[in-house]
């Protein structure tokens, strides 16, 4: 538990030169270069200084969102705002789940800027495809408390609340500097928990799959609780079920799946009231529904007729992230975490390679192929064991029949490879420019001293941190399809002036530099990284975003960018492929409000006829230079 963290706001350089000498596959004195920053760059920053030169925000908590000075925010779109052809204004006092279906849905979380024409790499025209998490039905609804959701919700309520989940692509475009969306595009879809998706890969069709209104197993109606995800490099989006264990009524324990259910965390709490109206969410009467969620999502914006498929060779869990990382030789490797306090990391590698030539031909390339999971050892080494049945302990004898069952039950996999059990993962993000691999970990306050290992470090971690991972050679030598390589701590989140915290970051973070719970992060494209939080609010302050080098003098020496309004979290954030506009997602506003008539906050619109409404924020500057510089 004492690795390696003491030293890493040292000479930084010194340490990663002697570290890339000592990585296999790096032989030879192979040096790249300082990652990321060319000589010139590395001379031109002073010690401590930052590649990122906006003036940072002041800590802040109050009903709006703000941004560094210089900057202009817009709202993009918000929950309820028409995007289907034929879609009707947003009238919340009486809204239909038929018209939620074609308005922007609620939770906006991950968001993916993919350019118009494909392939294009345009900056100023594209599609947006964005994740709508879940709801809060007491401020979406006039007349509800909290306490009133799972009993009192009517069924109008809870079909409206079912078609603001799920999915949504939008068809923006920048006109005299502004962006606009484009109404009534043909690419503007919804997907919600009513649209009907494809299952496939090795889980496809199993017995533990069936339910009475699909016997082929290969046929659900909806996703949810659609988190973090990621893009392919064939230009699809790929969507993470993080987990609706508490959607579901009935006793688990009386079910043929109990073990199954108490691993995935179903109680059987009908925290929305679904199972009033919905057999399907009732778990002693369709046992299997579960099943049939947790998975990676797989969309094409580009081909609005293709069916939303879930790739079950992705396997099982509270999925959060889904980065997808060309390889080398051309196989597709899918990052993945698992978003709940002691679980574990995957990534998933494909049999086949990418064919930039025939985007059809990896239509089907996340169906085959292997997931893994991670095990990150005390002296700094990476090891990603293979979730292959048969293979050591994955046998009927201990309770998987097959490949199918050991993604179905993945955690339970996971489990007997003995993986390392970590500070709850959320995003998993590939930096672009050196290959290297972060994991955000949340926050994990049920940790134990006697439970401490190298990267879960901090018992009763109420703060959160990230992790890097270093595969075996880097930039684009790295080769990610590889079952070895390196782990060392990025930053230990938490506020610095309080040593009780053991927060660790690099050299001259600010006092508004610092923060609690990485959640989400994105790479710009010089390959700085930017970190939304989720937890900050329980501190006080708004949760927001803070940019960073990865590499020289500022690595880790975070700076403040954005604030959410009150009770928001920050999900999503996204660049276009110039770096000059970031998407971000501010998601549930006022959520910490009992009902409407109290609310803490009506942001965006503060009219008093408006309730608060998750949207998506655009972040530009007058001169239409690069975000951050
Ligand atoms: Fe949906 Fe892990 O945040
Ligand atoms: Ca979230
Ligand atoms: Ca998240
Ligand atoms: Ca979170």
């Amino acid at each position: 538990m004492t690795h390696n963290r003491s030293d890493y706001i040292g000479d930084i350089l010194e340490r990663r030169l002697s570290r890339r000498h000592a990585l296999a596959g790096l032989a030879g004195g192979a040096l790249v270069g300082i990652v990321g920053l060319s000589l010139t760059g590395r001379r031109a920053l002073a010690a401590g200084a930052s590649s990122l030169t906006f003036t940072e925000l002041q800590k802040v908590y109050d009903q709006n969102d703000h941004v560094a000075p210089g900057y202009e925010r817009q709202i993009l779109i918000r929950w309820g705002d028409p995007l289907v052809k034929g879609a009707p204004d947003f009238d919340p006092a009486h809204q239909t789940a038929a018209s939620q279906a074609m308005q922007f849905g609620y939770n906006n979380d991950f968001s993916a800027f993919l350019p118009l024409p494909y392939g294009s790499g345009s900056s100023d025209h594209g599609l947006l495809a964005v994740n709508h998490e879940y709801v809060n039905p007491q401020i979406m609804f006039p007349g509800l408390t909290e306490d009133d959701v799972p009993t009192k919700t009517t069924k109008d309520q809870i079909d409206i609340a079912m078609a603001a989940m799920g999915i949504a692509v939008v068809e923006i475009r920048k006109d005299g500097g502004k962006w606009q969306v484009v109404k009534d595009s043909p690419y503007n879809r919804r997907i919600t928990m009513m649209t009907e998706i494809d299952i496939s890969g090795p889980a496809a069709g199993h017995a533990l799959l069936q339910t009475s209104a699909d016997a082929s197993g290969r046929k659900v109606l909806g996703t949810n609780d659609n988190c973090s995800g990621g893009t392919t490099p064939w230009g699809t989006m790929l969507s993470g079920e993080e987990g609706a264990s508490t959607y579901h009524a009935g006793d688990p324990t009386k079910t043929a799946n109990a073990a199954l259910f108490e691993r995935y965390g179903y109680e059987g709490e009908d925290e929305l009231g679904w199972a009033r109206f919905y057999d399907r969410f009732n778990l002693q009467k369709e046992p299997n529904e579960p099943n049939r969620f947790e998975w990676v999502v797989e969309t094409d914006p580009y081909e609005p007729a293709q069916p939303p498929v879930k790739r079950t060779a992705l396997g099982r869990f509270n999925h959060e992230a889904a980065t997808t990382v060309l390889n080398k030789d051309g196989r597709v490797v899918v990052y993945m975490g698992d978003d709940d306090t002691f679980e574990h990391l995957y990534k998933f590698v494909s049999k086949g390679r990418f064919d930039p030539a025939n985007r059809a031909a990896n239509r089907n390339l996340l169906d085959e192929g292997t997931l893994y999971t991670a095990k990150l050892a005390e002296d700094g080494s990476l090891t990603w064991l293979p979730l292959i049945h048969g293979e050591g302990p994955l046998t009927p004898a201990n309770g998987f029949a097959d490949q199918a069952e050991v993604l179905i039950k993945t955690r339970l996999a996971a489990d007997a490879l003995g993986a390392t059990k970590m500070d709850r993962p959320e995003d998993f993000e590939a930096d672009p420019v050196t290959g290297r691999l972060y994991v955000v970990l949340t926050k994990n306050a049920k940790r134990k001293a006697d439970q401490l290992d190298g990267a879960n470090s901090r018992a009763g971690n109420k703060w959160g941190q990230i992790i890097e991972l270093l595969p075996l050679g880097e930039g684009k030598d790295a080769d990610h399809a590889a079952t070895e390589g390196r782990w060392d701590v990025f930053l230990l989140a938490g506020d610095p002036s309080k040593p009780e915290e053991g927060a660790k970051y690099g050299e001259g973070v600010s006092a508004n530099g610092w923060f609690f719970n990485p959640d989400n992060i994105a790479f710009d494209p010089k390959g700085r990284m930017w970190i939304a939080t989720d937890g900050s609010i329980d501190f006080g302050i708004a949760d927001g975003l803070y940019g960073t080098d990865t590499q020289g003098p500022a690595r880790a020496a975070t700076r403040m960018f954005y604030a959410c309004p009150k009770d928001a979290e920050l999900c999503g954030p996204t660049f276009t492929p110039d770096g000059a506009t970031l998407f971000l997602s501010v998601q549930h506003p006022g959520e910490r409000s009992k009902s409407l008539a109290e609310l803490s906050t009506r942001w965006p619109d503060f009219k008093d006829d408006m309730p608060p409404r998750p949207a998506i924020v655009v972040i530009t500057n007058a001169q239409g230079s690069e975000i951050g510089v």
